[in-house]
């Protein structure tokens, strides 16, 4: 079968190499891919985005069924747009995926059904905003409360900070229609971990747990990424625990969408932060995989990725399970000069052709692409396209081996401005 991957990260670059790795999968299309599908064994870039050019494709092809990877493809209705006319798709629908498009839908969400998240307020007037932020003082947390591709948090320690972010967003426009709105919420403390599932409308099948490292800095100071390295299993996360989320995180949301008439079929990613305590609350639903979450998940899952999609989208989720391989997998983020606020384009990377061929005999490490593209002389380089350019994800009995095979990778890797953090997996190793 031919099967297509939306997006163009590296959470795509994993995806993809994880369903081509199935015997009944010929061929993965990426569309639009990165260099890194492109140069992949059995899988194809195809250089279109908007929605109508993909469901035409998929018609065509034939395309035996599509994933989606970003979020605002599933925003914009890609999901609707395929079922529409018959085609298979896995992804929430557009008015599903409002569960992150909008935070305020999914705080609503959350009280009514009782699940655990920090105290908030709505604001689309700036002087309540401020009145609000002055009552209740720092530390605080304001949020836009629309798509912001991960930049619309401000985590404040300090009132003049809050203030500026309030107005930044509502007087100044800064995150465009997504910041029009604010959420200004309670800063919980404690240690992060992403916990997503596949859901079938009604049953979901937890996959491993992961967590991410959102600051751009070691020891997690700088500013706020997408995440710059990640690592599966999250050891935070006992059995105990894991049920505890599964019963008041996940279910709950899966069921009370369903009540709200919202069938969530799709990938659902809860992002939580657990007190030292060990009480549970949620920052955030995103309804997708994780990025770069996906990259040591993948490495680690063992089961046909396309047979678990299959079932998600007939809902029978219930008749499987997936297998994990037991190690630890740690991906590194590689970035660009500048990024996250200007990243730079078209430096290029030296290095990868060697490990290109290395990844041939060695499984155990997986280099994913994220922002690059073929370019150069003759077309023959790989150079950088902003952002996160590569997660450099490696397999090892536990963390420390994981994280020491996945630097010594990173480092043949060189290109001009590269922005790494020297410590991914920290809160696993130090304790
Ligand atoms: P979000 O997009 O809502 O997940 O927020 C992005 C990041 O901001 C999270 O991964 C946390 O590191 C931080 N954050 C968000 N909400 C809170 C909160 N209520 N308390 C403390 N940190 C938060
Ligand atoms: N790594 C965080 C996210 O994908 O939202």
């Amino acid at each position: 079968m031919k099967l297509l991957v939306i997006g163009g990260g590296g959470r795509e670059h994993a995806l993809a190499w994880k369903l081509k790795q199935s015997p009944r999968v010929h061929k993965v299309f990426v569309a639009p891919g990165n260099a890194g599908t492109a140069l992949e064994d059995g899988l194809e870039n195809l250089p279109i985005t908007t929605i109508p050019d993909l469901v035409e494709f998929a018609k065509n092809e034939p395309i035996e069924f599509t994933v989606v990877g970003p979020e605002a493809q599933l925003a914009a209705g890609i999901v609707d747009a395929f079922r529409c006319i018959g085609l298979k798709i896995f992804g929430p629908t557009k008015q599903a995926t409002q569960l992150e498009a909008s935070k305020d839908y999914s705080k609503v969400l959350m009280r009514r059904y009782g699940i655990p998240t920090a105290a908030y307020a709505t604001f689309s007037d700036p002087t309540e905003a401020h009145k609000y932020l002055d009552k209740k003082g720092v530390p605080i947390v304001i949020k836009a409360d629309g798509l912001a591709a991960g930049k619309g948090v401000e985590v404040a320690m300090n009132l003049s900070s809050a203030h500026d972010a309030v107005d930044a967003m509502l007087i100044s426009n800064s995150m465009g229609k997504a910041g029009a709105r604010i959420l200004i919420e309670e800063f919980l403390e404690g240690e992060e971990v992403s916990f997503i599932v596949m859901a079938d409308g009604h049953h979901v099948l937890p996959l491993a747990t992961s967590q991410d490292h959102k600051r751009l800095g070691d020891g997690d100071q700088g500013p706020n990424t997408g995440g710059m390295g990640a690592y599966s299993p999250a050891l935070i996360v006992t059995p105990e625990l894991r049920t505890r989320i599964i019963s008041e995180v996940i279910k709950p949301v899966i069921r009370g969408m369903a009540q709200d008439g919202q069938h969530y079929t799709g990938f659902l990613y809860a992002g939580l932060m657990i007190s030292q305590g060990g009480s549970i609350n949620v920052l955030e639903y995103n309804c997708r995989m994780g990025d770069p979450e996906t990259q040591p998940i993948m490495m680690r899952l063992k089961s046909d990725l396309s047979i678990l999609v299959e079932h998600a989208m007939e809902g029978t989720l219930e008749e499987v399970e997936a297998e994990w391989d037991y190690r630890t997998a740690l991906g590194v983020v590689m970035a660009a000069h500048g990024y996250p606020e200007t990243p730079r384009r078209g430096d290029i990377i030296y290095g990868l052709s060697e490990l290109i061929s290395m990844e041939q005999l060695d499984k155990d490490f997986h280099v994913f692409h994220a922002g690059t593209m073929m370019g150069g002389k003759d077309n023959k380089e790989i150079v950088t396209t902003g952002g996160r350019v590569l997660c450099v994800t490696a397999l090892g009995d536990n963390v420390k081996i994981a994280q020491h095979r996945a630097y010594e990778i990173a480092d043949k890797i060189q290109f001009d401005g590269c922005q790494m953090r020297c410590d991914i997996g920290h809160l696993a190793t130090s304790s």
